[in-house]
């Protein structure tokens, strides 16, 4: 095991609880990173102003520089500190925490939904794109094929991509582009008069944050949906709880980011430990989540969980402004998988390689 093939393996926690008695922040060797497993070495670095999201010397992937994906991504809040995060988050968190919970539900609801292995594959993969598209003001059909373009950008973000991949990433977002420019001619919905209220910096970078929703939306909130089912095939009494109450525990207890990087700028303490201009941190947030001094009885699935305490969406400056949206969005789409019958006795999985995601991949057993 490592804390990289920790994220997709059956039950990584036993080894992060070896990883924080090891001590909160420490050098791996092999992977020739600094780990920080503890809460409050997470913390801290999240916290960090030398703590950056991406490499100085590479802040777009060699791979992609060259293309339309890597234009994109040099502009997205996720991948900058300074400016370039501030301004397009100064407009889009506020915006996004003004959606009604009642319309994502009922967006959720319209999706046809089937409960054989590709209707699960589309619920979790395809579903949670389509609702932020048409709260974007996309309609039904645009948002289908917004989704499948995200599905093909996104790999734009993995090393893990071949070159065929990348390829595809640098259509999907010259295609993705070329949506909204014509969504900001016509549309109006609230959430895009919202942001754009708000939006200082030029309309390609509004376009690439845009396009950041729809790309940042799309595993994680996966992960989600597919973690909710596997906790609730595993506990079947959890089957009858509010979905809420099983959600809020399923984020924190077995996270679908498990891990996120930072890149140290300039040599710095951390939580007592020297780093060096240059050193790569690897922040496992799901360890955080089970350390014991930050939730008691961490290793237990308690649906009444008094003050909750997670990183699975981050801390500090970068932490999701998709929180809501995420957790509503997944709570409507497993009641509705649920609703439709699925029978959970039969579902099996394995997760899908990654190198930070925890995502299900579920199949049917007997079908
Ligand atoms: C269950 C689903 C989700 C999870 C677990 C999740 C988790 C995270 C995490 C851990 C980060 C911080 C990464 C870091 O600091 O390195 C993040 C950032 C972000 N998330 Fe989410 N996210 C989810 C869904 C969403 C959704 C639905 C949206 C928007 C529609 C969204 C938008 C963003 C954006 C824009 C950032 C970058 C913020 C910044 O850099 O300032 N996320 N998310």
């Amino acid at each position: 095991m490592d804390p990289i093939i920790a994220a997709t393996h059956a039950d990584p926690y036993p080894y992060y609880a070896q990883l924080r008695t090891a001590g909160g922040l420490a050098f791996h060797a092999g992977l020739k990173v600094w780990v920080a497993s503890s809460a409050r070495a997470v913390c801290a670095v999240l916290a960090h102003a030398d703590c950056r999201v991406r490499p100085a010397q590479e802040p777009v992937p060699k791979a992609i520089a060259e293309g339309m994906a890597g234009k994109v991504f040099g502009q997205l809040m996720r991948m900058n500190d300074g400016e370039r995060q501030r301004c397009p988050r100064a407009a889009i968190e506020p915006a996004l925490e003004l959606i009604d919970e009642a319309h994502i539900r009922a967006l959720v609801a319209a999706r046809l939904i089937t409960v054989d292995a590709d209707g699960l594959y589309k619920a979790m993969f395809r579903g949670p794109v389509c609702v932020v598209a048409a709260l974007l003001g996309f309609n039904p059909a645009q948002g289908r094929t917004i989704s499948a373009l995200t599905a093909d950008f996104v790999a734009c973000l993995s090393p893990l991509s071949n070159d065929l991949q990348l390829v595809a990433a640098h259509g999907a977002a010259e295609q993705l582009r070329g949506y909204f420019v014509e969504l900001l001619a016509e549309s109006d919905s609230q959430l895009l008069t919202a942001i754009r209220q708000r939006f200082e910096g030029d309309i390609e970078a509004l376009i690439a944050n845009l396009i950041g929703l729809c790309s940042q939306t799309y595993e994680a909130t996966a992960g989600l949906i597919g973690n909710g089912l596997a906790a609730l095939k595993r506990q079947p009494g959890l089957r009858g709880a509010s979905m809420d109450a099983v959600l809020a525990e399923v984020q924190r207890f077995d996270p679908s980011v498990q891990n996120t990087r930072r890149f140290v700028a300039a040599a710095c303490e951390i939580d007592g430990v020297r780093v060096e201009a240059g050193d790569v941190i690897l922040v496992l947030l799901a360890s955080a989540n089970r350390d014991p001094a930050l939730n008691e009885q961490p290793d237990r699935f308690l649906l009444d969980r008094p003050n909750r305490r997670s990183f699975s969406f981050g801390s500090g400056r970068h932490q999701c402004p998709g929180q809501m949206l995420a957790t509503e969005i997944a709570c409507a789409t497993v009641r509705e998988i649920l609703d439709h019958g699925v029978n959970l006795e039969r579902l099996a999985w394995h997760y899908r390689p990654s190198l930070n995601g925890r995502i299900p991949l579920f199949n049917i057993v007997g079908d």
